[in-house]
C-alpha cells in the first residue's frame, strides 16, 4: 500500500490524501469541473467518491499535489477506469493541475507517484486512458501506448509495468 507520508520537493508536496484529508473537497472540486459537471453529475456524488480515498484499502488512493495551504493538483490510482476493458485493473485517473500550476513538471510527477503507489499496493502493471492528444505526455513519462480507439471517445490505453 502506499505510504502515508509525503514526499518534498523544491516546496511542493506530493502527500496522499489520508495525510491531508482537508483537501479532499480540492479533489472533489477539480474532478467534478473536469469530467462529472458536464455530464450533469451532482458535485455530492464525486464527494462521496473522494471520501473513499480515506478508507483503509490499498485501492482507490488519491494523491495531492500541494505547498503548504496551496492545493496545486491531483491524481488517483483506481480500480477500474473503462467499462470497455473491465479485466485490467488498477488504472492511474484523474489527473489534474490547476492551471497556473501547469507546465512545471507536477503533472508527470504525481503521475509518476501514482503508478508507485499502484505497484506499492501489489499491482505489476498499471492502466491509463487519455485522449490522444495526451499521448507524447504519458509517453514522455514512460507510459507504453498498448491500444488506440478505445470505446466511444476513442481513447488511447497506456500501460506501464512495475520495474
Ligand atoms: C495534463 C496535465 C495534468 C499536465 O500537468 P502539468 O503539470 O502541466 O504537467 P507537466 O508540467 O509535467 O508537463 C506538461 C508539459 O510541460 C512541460 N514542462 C514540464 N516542466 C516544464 C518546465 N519547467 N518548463 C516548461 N515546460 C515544462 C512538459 O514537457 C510537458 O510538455 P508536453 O505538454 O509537450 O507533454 C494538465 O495540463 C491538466 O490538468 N490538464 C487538464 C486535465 C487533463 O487533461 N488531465 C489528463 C487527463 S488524461
Amino acid at each position: 500500500m502506499v505510504s502515508r507520508g509525503s514526499v518534498t520537493s523544491s516546496e511542493i508536496t506530493i502527500a496522499d490524501l489520508r495525510a491531508v484529508p482537508h483537501f479532499a473537497a480540492d479533489v472533489a472540486d477539480r474532478v467534478w469541473r473536469a469530467w462529472w459537471k458536464p455530464k450533469g453529475v451532482p458535485l455530492e456524488h464525486v464527494t462521496d467518491l473522494a471520501r473513499e480515498n480515506l478508507g483503509s484499502g490499498p485501492v482507490p488512493v488519491a494523491l495531492v499535489a500541494h505547498r503548504g495551504p496551496t492545493f496545486m493538483g491531483t491524481a488517483s490510482v483506481i480500480a477500474s477506469d473503462m467499462e470497455e476493458r473491465p479485466h485490467f485493473t488498477p488504472w492511474v485517473a484523474a489527473v489534474w493541475v490547476d492551471e497556473m500550476f501547469r507546465r512545471q513538471g507536477i503533472g508527470g510527477t504525481i503521475v509518476s507517484h501514482a503508478a508507485r503507489a499502484a505497484f506499492a499496493a501489489g499491482a505489476d502493471t498499471v492502466y491509463l486512458c487519455a485522449v490522444p492528444a495526451k499521448r507524447p505526455f504519458y509517453q514522455r513519462l514512460g507510459w507504453s501506448l498498448h491500444e488506440r480507439d478505445v470505446g466511444g471517445h476513442g481513447l488511447d490505453v497506456f500501460t506501464r509495468k512495475s520495474i
